[in-house]
């Protein structure tokens, strides 16, 4: 049973977002519009296709949209007017299927009313979008069974749940072996104090409710979860001298973190790894996360961990993984990333990532360095 306070502010979240806000630039801070960084050209074309109303309301704080998506069935957790559902629909195709779940009627009225606007646009024969009215926390509730979707998504949402460890015990039930939970959402730099937790405000914005960083790991430990893979990061200016004040020194990241849930197999190893180009809009190289860029062709050694998702994911069809034992003809390879070298803080890489903007020309096509760290430029 939930308690008293989760219930208020299940509410107080459903004013914010059904009545309060009408569109984006209603919100007070800039939390949860926090720029996502250069988009993939064929995402970019995916989101223009988006009705104009479902992208006024659009609260997302990164992008959702993860690679080698067609055929893939995904769960959008929070999906409010369904601007993220709505691009993956085409990037699925027919044959996938995407589910909406929001606890806000007004956001889902909005998503629900342009489902033949889409299907029309995108040519499909049958929607391949459902948007259902239910909480996150209870998928089962909401009808969703055990292994169920590829991906889980979720875009500045599960900062408004006072329980993210139920959440992310949900998401892994639903979730098949192999899958991921891909999603953005705010993290803060501290445990936060009680002052900023019961602002209603601030937790209605996004903020009050975000997670130390170094929280998730331990939560994606005790679900069963591999250790979070940093995909993004930018640093959250509130814009808000009002807000500031309370927020006093603690500071925002909004961040892209991957969550796979791989079988339980035997002991896994290094392993020397080779991209095939296969993945729509990644065919040069694919940048999986903040620490690893694959290009095509190019054999690269992964540690134990990374050579268990690329095998046990959708991954596993666009990669030649061999262990380290078996030589293969290299051609421009690598060897692993030291541990020390990994970046899991979104702080640090969201301040690199302003670092690297900062020296780059901004027209350095092909971007000046090979990871999401910097201004990489899609084209
Ligand atoms: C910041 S908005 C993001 C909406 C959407 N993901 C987007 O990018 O536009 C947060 C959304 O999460 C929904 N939400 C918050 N807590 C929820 C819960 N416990 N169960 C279901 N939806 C929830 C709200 O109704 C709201 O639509």
């Amino acid at each position: 049973m939930a308690t008293q306070r989760e219930a208020e502010i299940r509410k107080d979240v459903q004013t914010y977002y059904g009545q309060v806000l009408r569109k984006s630039a209603d919100l007070q801070t800039n939390a949860c519009v926090t720029a996502a960084g250069p988009i993939p050209r064929h995402i970019r074309e995916a989101l223009q296709n988006v009705h104009e109303e479902v992208s006024l309301r659009y609260y997302g704080c990164g992008l959702v949209i993860p690679e080698c998506l067609e055929n893939c069935w995904i769960l959008d957790l929070g999906s409010g007017s369904g601007r993220d559902c709505y691009a993956l629909s085409q990037l699925v195709g027919e044959k996938g299927h995407v589910t909406g779940i929001d606890m806000t009627e007004g956001q889902v009225e909005v998503a629900k009313k342009y489902m033949d606007y889409h299907m029309e646009k995108y040519g499909f024969r049958a929607p391949n979008v459902t948007f259902i009215y239910g909480y996150i926390e209870k998928l089962g509730e909401a009808g969703i069974k055990n292994e169920s979707y590829d991906i889980v998504i979720s875009n500045c949402v599960i900062n408004l749940v006072p329980d993210k460890q139920r959440v992310l015990q949900e998401v892994y039930r639903v979730l098949k072996h192999g899958g991921e939970l891909y999603f953005s959402d705010v993290y803060a730099s501290l445990e936060l104090p009680e002052e900023i937790r019961t602002h209603k405000i601030l937790w209605g914005e996004c903020l009050g409710g975000a997670l130390y960083w170094k929280d998730l790991a331990i939560l994606a430990q005790n679900v069963g979860f591999c250790p979070p893979r940093l995909v993004t990061a930018s640093l959250i200016t509130i814009q808000n001298k009002e807000l500031e004040s309370v927020i006093g020194d603690c500071r925002f990241v909004s961040a892209t973190f991957r969550l796979f849930k791989l079988p339980m197999t035997g002991p896994t190893e290094k392993c020397q790894v080779t991209y095939n180009g296969g993945i729509t809009g990644h065919e040069k190289e694919l940048i999986f996360d903040a620490n690893f860029t694959f290009k095509k062709g190019e054999t690269v050694e992964v540690d134990e961990e990374t050579a268990a998702i690329l095998k046990n994911s959708r991954f596993a069809q666009d990669f030649l993984i061999r262990p380290i034992g078996e030589k293969l003809p290299t051609r421009g390879g690598c060897t692993a990333l030291q541990a020390k070298d990994i970046i899991t803080d979104p702080f640090q890489l969201a301040e690199e990532s302003d670092h690297m903007k900062s020296r780059c020309p901004p027209d350095a096509a092909g971007g000046c360095c090979d990871t999401k760290k910097c201004c990489k430029n899609y084209n």
